[in-house]
Order: structure tokens, then C-alpha cells, then sequence
């Protein structure tokens, strides 16, 4: 395994490798893409295109603090959209009027990979003259309005660490396909050159996780991703550091002043990948197909329970989309995760609380009807649904209580509540 030798022939290459994975997302999107080294990073780079410093982009408020980070590192003020309870989805028709005419772009998120309602946001976008992105990092897989998801927005980022595992590696993807070279150029210029030693950490990091997971050291490999500076939260959110955030936030935009907030979990996420790389992150997107079929089975399996959202968007074959976790909305959310790691079924991708609970009005407009993404956020429990038939195992065993619904938080007439799936 060679790793960083850096020449003509690796160069070479890596450019080959690049240009195949474009391909393999162009083929699916059917639009021009761009590799680039992680979502985050294609994000920022859309967002420098096409918003100038100041403006004001409405997006989800639950989602990964990375992508807020993204945001006011692209020296945009962040906008929180009113959310759809069951879903996380933007709920475009509870946005007020006057929200809408502050806008200069709109930020999808298809959380979980339930899309958002693109062909409405899309039409309003339009309306306004302004630019729709799509973080399309959980929903590669994921249709609505007869495409895919990703294929709906002037621009969109997708994520090649989830659904496909490479745990590296995204896609940028524009609607224009003559601002292919723009975008090519731009991420150039704000690449950090490649490193040799994260190449190595990237090459041995499933060989660490497999050995201390073979010796069921849990502890130990959370250790060792810590040192390896793959994952360094130790709460649902980072910690914000207000001061600090707002320092950074007044030299807008810069990526390198917020580079400690936009790194976390992926200390590599600007860098320049390397052959070996680009080589690994090819066969993983090479059996994409593969784990999105598991991953429908799975989440087929996961909405036929009454932990189930019971409006869960389907695909336009009618059939459940595969998702990237499935949001079951349970009653106690901190002790289902707690007995379904103690079976070894480890939960992640929590966003609780709603990003303007977490970053409060200094950072970001908050939300005009903030209750339905607060209630989501403490009642999802995202499941993996590679892992469905254990999680559904464990969660009957321990008599899992469904989340009471809540009608109440959108209609303030209903009756009291019922459970979520009934
Ligand atoms: C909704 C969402 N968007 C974007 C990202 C960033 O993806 P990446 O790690 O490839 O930058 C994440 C990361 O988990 C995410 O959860």
C-alpha cells in the first residue's frame, strides 16, 4: 500500500480516480459534479458562489452544528425555518411572509434522508429569484417531486462518508453545468494540501476499528478515534464557545477562523485526498446500490412498527426511501438509546436541541415556531436500518414507549394526544 508518495504518476492517478467518481454521481444525478473532500467543505464553497457576505439563508434547525458553522463561516447570517414535526421537514407554508423577503438563499437538509419539499421550495425560490441549495448528505438514495434528491437545487453537496461509509469524500453538484470549472477553481483554490500522515491515519483507521471492536473495547476505540482526531464531541452539540464563535464570526468569510467549529469529526475535511483515498472511496460508491437496498429493506421494516412517523414521505415508486436512519419518535429518547447500547446498537446523528436553542440569537435568527423542532429533536431516535431487526428486538423487549403525537404543537384544537403511530 503506498500512501503520499506524491509524483506524476500518483497525480496522475488521483486525477483518474476523481474523474470516476464524478461520473459514477453524474450518471445518478444526471448533472455535472465536482469531488470534493467532505460535504462541509462543497457547502462552503457553494455558498461563497452565491451569496455575498451578509445574507440570509433559511435552513433547518435541526441538523448537524457542522453545517450552521459552514454557514457563518460563508459570512451568512443563518435563518431558522419552522419545521414539520414528524419529519424535520421545512414547513414552508408556517415561514411568514416577511421571513421570505429577507431571504438571498434557502438550505435544504432531507434529515435523515426524508426529503425536504423541494418542489415547493423550489418554486418559492424561483419566485424570489434567490438560490436553492441541497445538503443531500443523508439522502443520496432519496427521491421527491419524480427526482432525486440533489437534483432540485442550483447547487447541491452530498456526503460520501454516510450511506456509502467511505467516511471521507463528498460531491458537489450543480444545476449550470458551465459552472462546473468555476467550481473546480474554487475548490482548488481553498484545498489544504494533502498530508501524509492523514492519508496513513485514513488508510489504517477500519483496520483500528475492527481490532479494538473484535476485542469489544468500546472504550478503547473511542480513545483511539479521539487520537486519531475523528471525533472529539462529547455532547450531542460541541461546545459553541461563544466568544471565541464570535471572533471568528466578525472576520467572515473565512473558513481557516472557523476552522475549529467546521473540522469537528473530520479533522480532513479540506484536504486534498490522496490516490489511496480516492481508490477506497471509489469501491465503496461502486456498491452504493447495494447498501441502498438494505437500507430500504430496512427502513421498510422500521416504518412498519408503531415507533413509526406516520407521515413519512415515500418515493415515487410508492416504496418507503432508503433511508440513511430512521426517525422512530419514542416517549423516552435518552433510555431507548441507553438499552439499545447496551445490546451493542450504538446511536448517532442527534440534533437536540434545535440549532437556535443551542446558538441562541447572536448567532443565527431563531425560529418563528420553534415547538415542532424541539419536540422532534427530543423524541427521534435515528436507527440505523442496517441494524432494523436488532433495534426492533430490543426496543419491544424493553417495552419502548411511542412518543404521545403532537397535533397539539400544529393544531391547537386537537383533543388530547394519542400515540405517534396510532
Ligand atoms: C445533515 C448533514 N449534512 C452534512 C454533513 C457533513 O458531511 P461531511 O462529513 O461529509 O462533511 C453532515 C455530517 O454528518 C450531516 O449530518
Amino acid at each position: 500500500m503506498a500512501i503520499g508518495v506524491a509524483g506524476p504518476g500518483s497525480a496522475w492517478a488521483s486525477a483518474q480516480r476523481r474523474e470516476r467518481l464524478e461520473a459514477t454521481m453524474r450518471g445518478r444525478l444526471g448533472r455535472e459534479c465536482v469531488y470534493v473532500p467532505s460535504c462541509r467543505f462543497g457547502l462552503f464553497v457553494a455558498l461563497r458562489h452565491w451569496c455575498p457576505p451578509g445574507s440570509r439563508v433559511l435552513m433547518s434547525p435541526v441538523n448537524d452544528d457542522v453545517i450552521f458553522f459552514v454557514v457563518l463561516a460563508a459570512g451568512l447570517r443563518p435563518v431558522q425555518a419552522p419545521l414539520n414535526p414528524l419529519d424535520a421537514s421545512i414547513d414552508i407554508d408556517a415561514v411568514p411572509e416577511k421571513v421570505w423577503g429577507s431571504l438571498s438563499a434557502v438550505l435544504t437538509t432531507n434529515l435523515y434522508g426524508n426529503p425536504d419539499p423541494a418542489p415547493g421550495l423550489r418554486a418559492r425560490c424561483d419566485a424570489l429569484g434567490i438560490p436553492l441549495f441541497e445538503d443531500a448528505a443523508h439522502a443520496i438514495g432519496s427521491e421527491v417531486g419524480g427526482r432525486p434528491v440533489g437534483a432540485w437545487g442550483d447547487a447541491s453537496v452530498f456526503s460520501l462518508s454516510k450511506h456509502a461509509g467511505a467516511q471521507a469524500g463528498g460531491v458537489l453538484a450543480v444545476a449550470d453545468p458551465r459552472l462546473r470549472e468555476t467550481m473546480e477553481t474554487s475548490c482548488a483554490e481553498l484545498l489544504a494540501p494533502r498530508r501524509a500522515t492523514a492519508e496513513l491515519a485514513y488508510a489504517v483507521r477500519p483496520y483500528a476499528e475492527a481490532a479494538v471492536r473484535g476485542l469489544r473495547l468500546r472504550r478503547a476505540a473511542w480513545v483511539t478515534l479521539r487520537l486519531l482526531g475523528l471525533t472529539e464531541r462529547e455532547e450531542i452539540r460541541m461546545p459553541l464557545r461563544p466568544e471565541e464563535l464570535a471572533r471568528a464570526v466578525a472576520l467572515a468569510p473565512d473558513l481557516a477562523a472557523h476552522d475549529p467549529w467546521v473540522r469537528v469529526d473530520m479533522h480532513d475535511y479540506r484536504l486534498r485526498s490522496g490516490r489511496f483515498r480516492l481508490a477506497r472511496i471509489g469501491r465503496r460508491l461502486d456498491r452504493l446500490d447495494e447498501v441502498l437496498a438494505a437500507c430500504r429493506a430496512g427502513t421498510e421494516l422500521l416504518l412498519s412498527t408503531r415507533w413509526a412517523p406516520p407521515s413519512t414521505r415515500q418515493g415515487d415508486t410508492g416504496r418507503a426511501q432508503p433511508l440513511f436512519r430512521v426517525p422512530l419518535l419514542v416517549a423516552d429518547r435518552d433510555a431507548a438509546i441507553t438499552v439499545l447500547a447496551r445490546r451493542g446498537v450504538v446511536v448517532g446523528y442527534l440534533y437536540d436541541p434545535p440549532l437556535d436553542d443551542y446558538a441562541g440569537g447572536t448567532f443565527t435568527d431563531v425560529s418563528p415556531a420553534p415547538q415542532a423542532a424541539r419536540w422532534f429533536a427530543r423524541h427521534a431516535l435515528p436507527v440505523d436500518p442496517l441494524q432494523a431487526r436488532a433495534a426492533v428486538e430490543v426496543l419491544e423487549e424493553a417495552g419502548v414507549r411511542p412518543a404521545e403525537s403532537p397535533q397539539s404543537l400544529t393544531d391547537p384544537a386537537a383533543e388530547g394526544p394519542g400515540p405517534v403511530g396510532g
